[in-house]
């Protein structure tokens, strides 16, 4: 089996009679010597020049196994060296190439003047056929060419046509560019085991219908990339669809992660593709049914598409974010192989963040259900296999070096070794085939074989002209992947030509214009760093850095860092806000952390510590925040830092519920806010300490500290800050019973967040405001607010406003009676809380669930509800939620002995400064206790004290609840105010009460006077 390829010049007639003979031979001259070149450099023998064509063929006399894949090598090279050879005569030149594959009949005519030997055979013909087709700067190929190249290709189909000669209609393929994972050009050796097993693994995906993760594992260079080229080959071949994506260690992109790469792949978006042809393919995608519209977000984050709610995005935690990026992830895959079986190759995952590993994670969670085999490539070192996110069983394939018999092949396969030098390399390389490989091209003479890949490298960057060894180094400095504009800006070359170090095997370019490349190998870029003196690289980073800046601050940063420069901390804090001003938390994380560990300003430390406690607050992690804000304070010069310092400490300590040390720290605090008239730190300090007051228990400090904050935020003109205090401020009046003033607050509270689209930190106050109002109103306006909470919640994963919207539902319930209609709700709170590990609410819970296990006639849970309830808050206190359990445990309490311990336990929990729904409920139920044992005393006063706590602002539901009380106490005497006992039952109705109303019509009937109930 052999290639030929046809070159042919276009337009030579025009050109001839431009030139003039003379000229024309001097073109043609050098035309002729640069296509033998190439074609020579690819292993190919030019076998004739007719005219001003070429006929070359690949893989005789010589075979080497990838002849085909060469000859398209050498087609598109020659079309590069034509654009050369255009701009070297100023006028445009082009040629047109054709190739086709086939059994040829070798014959030694003696004719040729290059060669005394040439072939003939149908394959030919078609090659030059397939010429004709071929327009200026094409290389059309047949279809046998085609299949035998397609992993490494990309082609256009051009026809299916008649050709001359032939009785069949073709197939015919235009090349558009050969793949930068092209499976490598010489033959895989060995690896036979390997490969047998890995078919054997896609015949079980096959089968099954599910697959699994296969872990190719080794040391650099031991051929891990090669091994899994042909795993895709053998893939493809099977019907199975392949994608590939890298990870890099250096020089990638913000947002532009191997995850990215896979995702715009599987949607068959090309890498280079527009933010509005990304946008085009996500909706496609959501159409098609790969995205669930409510997923949407999470992709676009993927694919780097803008937000079409940015507000609401924002508004979600970054570990929703995180999941929901998985589960976009997730869909798309499953979407994908459930139309054909799929192989998804992530290379060298040693190299991978924590958010690529959880999306290795979540694409080994697919393939346990779908046709779906993940090949991951990975060095030994930094193998992140069997520790999270990756402990989860696969097949490993421990690659082992090249046998003996399989080296020696690989190095017969080189066209350059002399066989002396080839087995002093193979000895040398100890089968690691990129040793070999490197050694072999190095074409150093067996005796001074370096030992080592890095002074292999040397050894042939020493051999480059100096201005191609600068740019190999130039664009090490880069990173693994490089634009050829970053290249000609770091080497201040800006005509500098890249094509000429193709073709060199140190690098290729992965698209048809080259204007991007990558290093063949990452140990290429290695050695070629480390070929660099220090202060050069220090250069060349600046000069990265400076390209960069502007353009991508994360890139800009890092070479700053590498070229030693004292900026490089304040740009990595200048790129950690941009990473965390586009949601990508982890990234922003990391920059800062790198940013901190630089010699810096004072200033530029302080910024980057708070950075970092400011992150670390945003995602939920008060330690490290607080870690993070001691280190500002270590770093802060003037009062303003420490005070904001100390802030950040203390809003730590408030997350972890450390209340006196937060307390202690806001006490540093206070005087450096006041000292230097800071209005908007000073409302701060006021707002953390209102906070912690009230988690302390003092409603009355708490109350003064917020109403300050309040006010020192209006005078900063600080609306956030207006909007907290509001909203603590809010809560305490709550606290205290003035549900009037309450209400008031969370109304301005919810204005300010809807003005400022601070849509997650709305939700409380809502799920707050719903529970206000059915103090004031009818209680039914509650739930549809609930409800609204409940879904906004659920879109944000915001969980705890889940807990609470579903808690205050179950709430609103109970308190009206309606018992059946409490049950789902609560339970759903109690199981999130508990999922949450949120123990005060699991105490709310159980509470409530007493009241509706009990009403509906199920005792042994509500007992059960309630012992629970207690177990908790011997750990938690039962200051907060205590006077719901100990309402319920009135409610059970059978004899009048064990009720009167049940009230003294309960006086004792209100007595230290419990909230105003304790008060209310557990009021309530002793009146319906007491009243139940006929102490009607004991009914009236708790009617009163239930009045009394509620004194400063008339609360329609407390008002009824002690008119009711009282009433019915005077009807226990004997003495029914039966017109009171109407319009009790009467208010009943109008706010919503039904669970009120028995007992009113049972003192109604005892009294005779059922004729007067309408
Ligand atoms: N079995 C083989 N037959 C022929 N050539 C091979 C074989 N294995 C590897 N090679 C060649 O050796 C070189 C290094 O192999 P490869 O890039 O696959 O190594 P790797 O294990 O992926 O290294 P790294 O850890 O650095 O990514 C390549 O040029 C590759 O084509
Ligand atoms: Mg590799």
């Amino acid at each position: 089996m052999v290639a030929i390829l046809f070159a042919d010049l276009c337009g030579s007639t025009a050109l001839a009679n431009e030139l003039g003979p003379e000229g024309m031979h001097r073109l043609l001259t050098r035309y002729f010597e640069l296509v033998d070149g190439l074609v020579e450099q690819c292993g190919g023998t030019v076998d004739k020049h007719m005219g001003d064509g070429v006929m070359a063929l690949f893989g005789a006399p010589v075979a080497y196994g990838n002849d085909t894949m060469r000859a398209l090598r050498a087609a598109a090279a020659i079309h590069q060296a034509l654009e050369t050879l255009a701009q070297e005569n100023r006028r445009p030149l082009a040629a047109h190439v054709g190739v086709a594959s086939g059994e040829v009949v070798a014959a030694d005519t003696g004719s040729a003047v290059h060669r005394n030997y040439t072939v003939t055979g149908d394959a030919v013909n078609l090659a030059a056929r397939l010429l004709e087709v071929a327009h200026a700067g094409e290389t059309v190929i047949s279809d046998d060419v085609y299949r035998a190249c397609v992993s490494s290709i990309e082609v256009d189909h051009v026809a299916t046509m008649a050709i001359r000669g032939f009785a069949q209609e073709m197939a015919v393929w235009k090349l558009r560019s050969l793949r930068v994972d092209a499976a490598a050009e010489h033959p895989l050796l060995g690896r036979d085991d390997e490969v047998a097993r890995f078919e054997a693994f896609l015949q079980a995906v096959e089968v099954a219908g599910t697959g699994n993760a296969w872990v190719v594992r080794a040391d650099p260079g031991m051929g891990k990339t090669r091994l899994v080229q042909e795993m895709v080959v053998h893939a493809r071949r099977r019907g199975f669809a392949a994608h590939t994506c890298a990870v890099l260690d250096f020089g990638v992109a913000q947002g532009r992660d191997a995850v990215h790469a896979l995702l715009t792949g599987l949607l068959a978006v090309s890498p280079e593709a527009s933010a509005p042809d990304r946008r085009a393919a996500l909706d496609r995608a959501v159409t098609s049914g790969a995205v669930a519209p409510e997923d949407e977000p999470f992709a676009a984050d993927i694919l780097a598409v803008p937000q079409r709610d940015p507000a609401m995005y924002e508004a979600m935690d970054n570990a929703t974010r995180g999941e929901g990026r998985l589960r976009a992830l997730a869909s798309v895959v499953r979407h994908v192989a459930a139309q054909r079986p799929l192989v998804i190759v992530v290379e060298d995952v040693h190299w991978a963040t924590p958010v690529v590993l959880a999306g290795v994670r979540a694409l080994i969670d697919v393939a346990r259900a779908s046709p779906l085999l993940v090949v991951c490539t990975s060095r030994r070192e930094g193998d992140p296999f069997g520790a999270p996110p990756l402990d989860v069983a696969v097949d490993v394939c421990d690659l082992r070096p090249l046998a003996t018999r399989d080296a020696l092949a690989l190095a017969r396969s080189y066209l350059t070794a002399n066989p002396s030098v080839a087995a002093g390399c193979v000895e040398r390389a100890q089968g690691n085939p990129l040793f070999l490989t490197q050694l072999l091209r190095s074409g150093a003479d067996g005796s001074a074989i370096p030992a080592t890949i890095q002074s292999v490298v040397h050894s042939r960057l020493d051999r480059l002209s100096p201005a191609d060894k600068a740019a190999v180094q130039a664009a090490a400095v880069i990173g693994q992947r490089f634009d050829l504009a970053v290249l000609r800006h770091v080497l201040d070359d800006p005509a500098y030509d890249a094509g000429t170090l193709l073709g060199r095997d140190l690098v290729r370019s992965d698209d048809a214009d080259a204007r991007k490349f990558g290093f063949v190998h990452a140990l290429i870029r290695d050695g070629a760093y480390a070929s660099l003196l220090h202060s050069h690289r220090r250069t060349l980073h600046s000069r990265a850095a400076q390209w960069y800046d502007g353009r991508d601050e994360a890139l800009h940063a890092k070479h700053l860092d590498l070229a030693d420069d004292p900026g490089a901390a304040s740009a990595y804090l200048a790129a950690a806000r941009s990473e965390a001003a586009a949601l990508r938390f982890d990234a922003a994380q990391a920059l800062a952390r790198r940013g901190s560990a630089l010699v810096a300003s004072p200033q530029i430390c302080y910024d980057l510590a708070h950075f970092e406690g400011d992150l670390a607050h945003d995602v939920g992690d008060p330690v490290r925040s607080l870690a993070a804000y001691e280190r500002a304070l270590s770093h802060a010069s003037d009062e303003v830092q420490r005070c904001n310092a100390y802030l950040g400490m203390a809003a730590a300590h408030r997350a972890t519920g450390a209340t006196e040390p937060g307390l202690g720290v806001l006490r540093q605090a206070e005087p450096l806010a006041a000292g230097t008239a800071l209005r908007r730190e000073s409302a701060r300090v006021a707002y953390l300490r209102g906070c912690l007051e009230f988690a302390r228990g003092d409603a009355r400090a708490s109350h003064a500290a917020h109403t300050l904050a309040l006010e020192h935020a209006r005078e900063a003109g600080d609306a956030e800050g207006e909007a907290h205090a509001l909203s603590g401020l809010a809560d305490v009046l709550y606290a205290e019973g003035r549900m009037r003033s309450s209400l008031a607050a969370f109304e301005q509270c919810l204005a300010l967040c809807d003005r400022l689209g601070l849509v997650r930190y709305s939700l409380n106050n809502r799920c707050m405001l719903a529970v206000v109002h059915a103090y004031l109103e009818p209680a039914d306006g509650a739930i549809g607010v609930l409800d609204r909470v409940r879904a906004l919640a659920r879109q944000l994963h915001h969980r705890a406003a889940e807990v609470m919207a579903d808690e205050s539902e179950g709430w609103v319930r109970v308190a009206q009676g309606r018992y059946s209609d409490a049950v789902e709700p609560t339970e759903r709170s109690l199981a999130l809380a508990r999922e949450i590990g949120s123990r005060r609410w699991m105490v709310f819970d159980h509470g409530l669930l007493a009241f509706v296990y009990w009403h509906l006639g199920r005792h042994a849970d509500a007992q059960e509800s309630v012992r629970s309830a207690f177990e908790l808050m011997a750990e938690v206190g039962d200051r907060f939620f205590g006077g719901i359990a100990h309402a319920a445990r009135a409610m059970m309490a059978e004899r009048e002995g064990d009720l009167r311990r049940v009230l003294a336990d309960g006086e004792r929990s209100l007595a230290q400064g419990s909230p105003a729904h304790c008060h209310f409920w557990y009021r309530r139920e002793a009146i319906e206790a007491l009243l139940r044992v006929g102490d009607c005393e004991g009914a009236a006063w708790q009617a009163g004290a239930l009045q009394a706590f509620a004194q400063a602002e008339d609360v329609p539901w407390v008002d009824f609840q002690v008119r009711r009380g009282r009433a019915l106490a005077n009807a226990g005497r004997g003495d029914p105010d039966v017109a009171e006992l109407v319009a009790c039952r009467e208010r009943a109705v109008e706010l919503a009460l039904p669970g009120a109303i028995p007992a009113i019509d049972e003192a109604l009937i005892r009294a005779n006077a059922v004729g007067t109930v309408r």
